[in-house]
């Protein structure tokens, strides 16, 4: 009589012991889940578009790419580093063209070379022109493009 009861209190015991194990498993494959599914919503909130001033419209030249040199911040694991960067400023009139350094075929920095007129890549001999559209070599593409503003005469560029 007395074995019966205690048994029944040990399956008892087993089974709450059981239920709370297989909980925290399904609450913790819950959190990893939805971590996931929802990260990239979250992700996207926690994106910021940066302005970045490049410098005063009328102190450009027409028709000659100008290098800018400015900082982004980005995350390296838990650390918030700085990186120093290029970008070409192309002024027609009204209008100014913000363009990536950064080659189209593997990413070596591009430069202009005001004397053959023309943006050169050093590592694989790829050559755009002051537009950033490819002239010849390997790159399949032109150069990446920013977004620019222009506010009070000042150039803005979306990085
Ligand atoms: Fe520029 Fe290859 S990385 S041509």
């Amino acid at each position: 009589m007395q074995s019966s009861t205690d048994d029944r209190g040990r399956r008892r015991f087993f089974v709450a012991t059981l239920t709370t194990i297989h909980a925290a498993i399904a609450g913790f494959i819950g959190v990893i889940i939805g971590g996931a599914v929802a990260s990239p919503v979250f992700g996207r909130e926690r994106e910021q578009e940066t302005w970045i001033p490049a410098g005063d419209l009328n102190s450009l030249p027409d028709n000659e790419p100008i290098p800018v040199l400015y900082r982004v911040a980005r995350e390296d694991g838990y650390r918030e580093i700085m990186d120093r960067r290029v970008l070409y400023l192309l002024k027609n009139g009204d209008e100014v063209t913000a363009m990536d350094t950064t080659c189209t075929h593997l990413g070596c920095p591009v430069r202009w070379d005001a004397d053959a007129k023309a943006m050169k890549c050093p590592c694989h001999g790829g050559v755009y022109d002051k537009t950033g559209t490819v002239v010849s070599g390997p790159p399949p593409k032109p150069l990446a493009r920013f977004t620019t503003r222009i506010d009070g005469g000042q150039i803005l560029v979306r990085v």
